[in-house]
């Protein structure tokens, strides 16, 4: 029986381990641990990637989301129109900040916000429409944004797992995930796509004003040093992770090219299984693969198959088990058929740069095993 990781960060780091050693011992000489030379340049150069004006550069996606929501500064209790199918962080940051989340279905296949849901649930409280570009594909940017115009709402994308994927407008423009919204947030968790060794998050916006609260917020609301004129709070991206990201922001590209030939090696192998759904292509987004997710035809097929790759050392998750209106945290009286089908049914399987073509055909052979039992 092999033994396969669910992601393998050493095998990457071994690979570029030269570069990243460099500029992290660069960082130790100048010992300029906050706020330093490279948070400032990799801020210029995050910028430029998503050609965007600015990026605030933060503590991690959560501070993003977090820094993003209060830079509104939206009266108690506007409601902010999010997917029920999704990781906690909006949710949790719109309680957290005193805004009502407000939960859509998403589309079935891509597992992106149903914009026809979306739309039915606008209120007069409605002040933010916040997509989540899930799994590494862009949500549907273009309705969206037109809807946010004519009600004139703020949209914060959440792009904390398609960082690098590309949306391409029905007049052939394209726009990097991220770059179209008021503001966009992303992750520097290590498993991200662009990942650092430690926590780390960002905002991305061309909105100057928001990005002035923003940069203040993340500051305990200060632009000139003991001089709080809003509240704020600390929230920092280390240098020594800024040096990291800056070497990893130059082969993000690349990485998620890697992650893309693991991807059509799934589907090459899995497509054909009638049991099991490969993950849909959304119409106008590139898919960066932050997760491969399959969907099962039953719960119980679920969990019989992963019992099965378990036990064949084969590692699997599920993004996500609950509703977040099901959350003890988050409960909310509503149901998403989508949403509810999905959180049954659907699972994860190993994912990232440096996977081994054997290693992706013993994950599949394993799993074409369970189906001819
Ligand atoms: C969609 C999404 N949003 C936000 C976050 C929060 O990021 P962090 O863990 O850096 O706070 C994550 C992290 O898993 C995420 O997947």
């Amino acid at each position: 029986m092999r033994s396969v990781k669910m992601l393998n960060l050493h095998a990457q780091y071994l690979r570029i381990k030269d570069e990243i050693d460099a500029a992290m011992a660069a960082v130790l000489e100048r010992t300029d641990f906050i706020g330093g030379e490279d948070v400032k340049e990799f801020e210029k150069e995050l910028a430029a990637y998503h050609e965007a004006s600015q990026t605030i550069t933060c503590a991690n996606g959560t501070d993003a989301i977090q820094i993003a929501l209060m830079a509104m500064d939206l009266p108690p209790g506007s409601e902010v129109i999010t997917p029920g199918f999704s990781y906690a962080a909006i949710a949790e940051m719109c309680h957290l900040v005193g805004l009502k989340p407000i939960y859509c279905d998403v589309d079935p296949h891509t597992y992106l916000m149903d914009v026809e849901d979306l739309e039915e649930r606008i209120t007069p409280k409605t002040r933010v429409l916040a997509p989540v570009h899930l799994f590494g594909q862009v949500a549907p940017m273009e309705n969206i944004m037109a809807l946010a115009k004519k009600h004139n709402f703020y949209v914060l994308e959440d792009n904390a797992q398609a960082i690098g994927a590309e949306y391409i407008f029905s007049d052939g423009r394209k726009a990097k995930s991220g770059s179209m919204g008021d503001v966009s947030t992303t992750s520097f968790f290590p498993s991200k796509n662009l990942g650092c060794y430690g926590d780390g998050g960002a905002i991305v916006t061309q909105n100057d004003k928001l990005a002035k609260r923003c940069k203040m917020i993340a500051n305990h609301g200060q632009s000139v040093k003991y001089h709080h004129e809003i509240i704020g709070m600390n929230s920092r991206l280390d240098t020594l992770q800024a040096a990291i990201l800056r070497v990893k922001l130059r082969k993000l590209d690349g990485f998620a090219a890697e992650r893309q030939a693991a991807a059509a090696h799934y589907d090459y192998e899995l497509g054909s299984i009638p049991q099991l759904k490969i993950p849909a292509r959304a119409e106008n987004s590139t898919h960066v693969f932050h997760q491969y997710c399959m969907v099962l035809e039953t719960p119980e097929m679920r969990s019989g198959l992963q019992e099965y790759l378990k036990n064949h050392g084969v590692p699997s998750m599920i993004y996500y088990p609950l509703p977040l209106y099901k959350q003890t945290a988050y409960k909310q009286d509503i149901t998403l058929p989508v949403t509810e089908y999905l959180c049954d049914r659907i699972l994860a399987l190993p994912m990232g740069t440096d996977m081994e073509s054997e290693q992706l055909s013993y994950i599949t052979s394993t799993i074409k095993q369970y189906f001819s039992k």
